[in-house]
């Protein structure tokens, strides 16, 4: 035991998970998540928050998959129903009644003006068919979408991603467009909010109006932004780009695989924003950490030509009885377990406590969240935000006291499991606290 923590058995990676790292080193391509290669940390079974390594180190979560563990790990019902629809059927498009009841069970938390539901594996396709599906119903092709935004790494979705991430990957898909989304903490046009008016949907507008051909088929959109850093943005904004795509006869895309089903302390993060998207992408919290994704949209638009062809919004894995079974089980636990409320008051929680943190440690800066949705940056004397080498210090200062975290960025991002309780908040804390402490000696 090391004199950090009753967490953590051995030093980091333990034996046995340095010896399976090292004998799958050689054969996994490299690029895999920057989370995985940081940590060491090889999963010998999770529990609720927590995740136990070979070596019996056990680590609370904050971050979930990046939000695809919403039910934390090995949540009894969920295993339950899972395991009992492979024991019936795994695959294909025919019906079960698995998906029946899922569709039914999304039907029951969705928008009402959105009723027709169609089901990927992936967020990247979800998105990739929104876009399809806006050209179909519009008859137009552009999209325009968000600095710091990020929906996928296809080809079309790298398009519309506002970070580097896509830098070396051209040529890019045409009629894409990037405009600066709400990040008023790094605003890029050095105003504050809401002496600036808004200045970045105006600016949106004036791109369209200079750049585009005006044949703008969709606006696609984050409600808040998940990869740029748990960002969230005055709730006036999103109402002004729900105006912006209405004046120009173009489909709002609402990109919910983050913010879905309750990780903002209500059911989908553009409710905070009150406007009615025409179009949502669903994926993380649906499954549960099953692979589906979807694409939730109004009836009158679900019917356009080609999208709605026999096979033509179809895909392999789409929809599968699995699928069917994690989504009927993941929204059943997070209804019958009150998580939407659980996030809320757990976020509440620990972003208050994130706030008192930043009092004692000038690091530790713009707190700010929704729900378990939460997110701070670390800034240095001279306000920049810290190089990765020292993030990777703090992650893994947190590290060896048993806390995961996605402080190996300088804008961090909390998002643990929907399940999260006041007791972990708290315990979360108190490391972060001692760990910021470690990293400023
Ligand atoms: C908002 C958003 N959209 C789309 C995606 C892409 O999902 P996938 O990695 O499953 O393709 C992500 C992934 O994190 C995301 O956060």
């Amino acid at each position: 035991m090391t004199a950090h923590s009753p967490r953590i058995q051995t030093s980091l990676p333990g034996p046995k998970c340095k010896a399976m790292r090292e004998r799958e080193t050689p054969h996994l391509a490299p690029g895999f998540q920057a989370i995985a290669a940081h940590s060491g940390i090889v999963v010998d079974h999770g529990e609720g928050c927590e995740i136990v390594d070979l070596d019996g180190n056990r680590f609370l979560d904050l971050v979930a998959g990046i939000c695809v563990a919403a039910l934390g790990y090995g949540h009894k019902r969920y295993v339950a129903a899972l395991s009992d629809q492979m024991a019936r059927t795994h695959c294909g498009s025919f019906t079960t009644e698995a998906r029946v009841k899922a569709l039914e069970q999304v039907h029951e938390v969705a928008p009402r003006h959105l009723t027709r539901l169609q089901l990927y594996s992936g967020g990247s396709e979800a998105v990739e068919s929104a876009i399809r599906l806006a050209r179909c119903h519009t008859g137009k092709t552009e999209v325009l979408s968000f600095w710091g935004g990020f929906h996928g790494k296809t080809s079309g979705t790298l398009a519309q991603m506002g970070s580097d991430f896509k830098h070396g990957l051209g040529p890019l898909a045409p009629g894409s467009y990037l405009t600066p989304y709400a990040d008023c903490d790094f605003c890029p046009f050095r105003t504050t909010y809401p002496a600036c008016g808004l200045l970045c949907v105006d600016f949106a507008r004036e791109k369209i109006k200079r750049e585009t051909t005006h044949r703008v088929a969709a606006i696609l959109i984050e409600p808040m932004q998940g990869t740029a850093g748990n960002v969230i943005p005055p709730r006036e904004f999103l109402q002004a780009v729900a105006a912006l795509a209405k004046e120009l006869g173009a489909l709002l895309i609402c990109d919910e695989m983050i913010c879905g089903f309750g990780r903002t302390g209500k059911m989908f993060g553009h409710l905070h924003a009150g406007v009615e998207p025409d179009m949502l992408t669903l994926g993380k919290a649906l499954g549960g950490g099953f692979p589906v994704s979807g694409l939730l949209v109004r009836e009158d638009v679900a019917k356009a030509e080609p999208w709605s062809k026999p096979s033509f919004s179809s895909s392999s894995y789409g929809g599968n009885p699995l699928a069917g079974a994690a989504i009927g089980a993941s929204l059943s636990i997070i209804r019958d377990e009150r998580l939407v409320e659980n996030a809320a008051a757990t976020g509440e929680h620990l972003k208050l406590g994130l706030a008192r943190l930043a009092e004692h440690h000038p690091a530790l800066a713009h707190v700010r969240g929704e729900g378990l949705f939460i997110g701070f940056d670390l800034l240095d004397e001279r306000g920049a935000l810290w190089s990765h080498a020292r993030c990777r210090e703090l992650f893994t200062a947190c590290l060896k006291r048993g806390l995961l975290t996605m402080a190996y960025a300088p804008r961090v991002r909390v998002n643990p499991p929907l399940l999260f309780n006041v007791a972990q908040a708290d315990e979360a804390l108190n490391i972060l606290d001692a760990a910021l402490t470690d990293v400023r000696a």
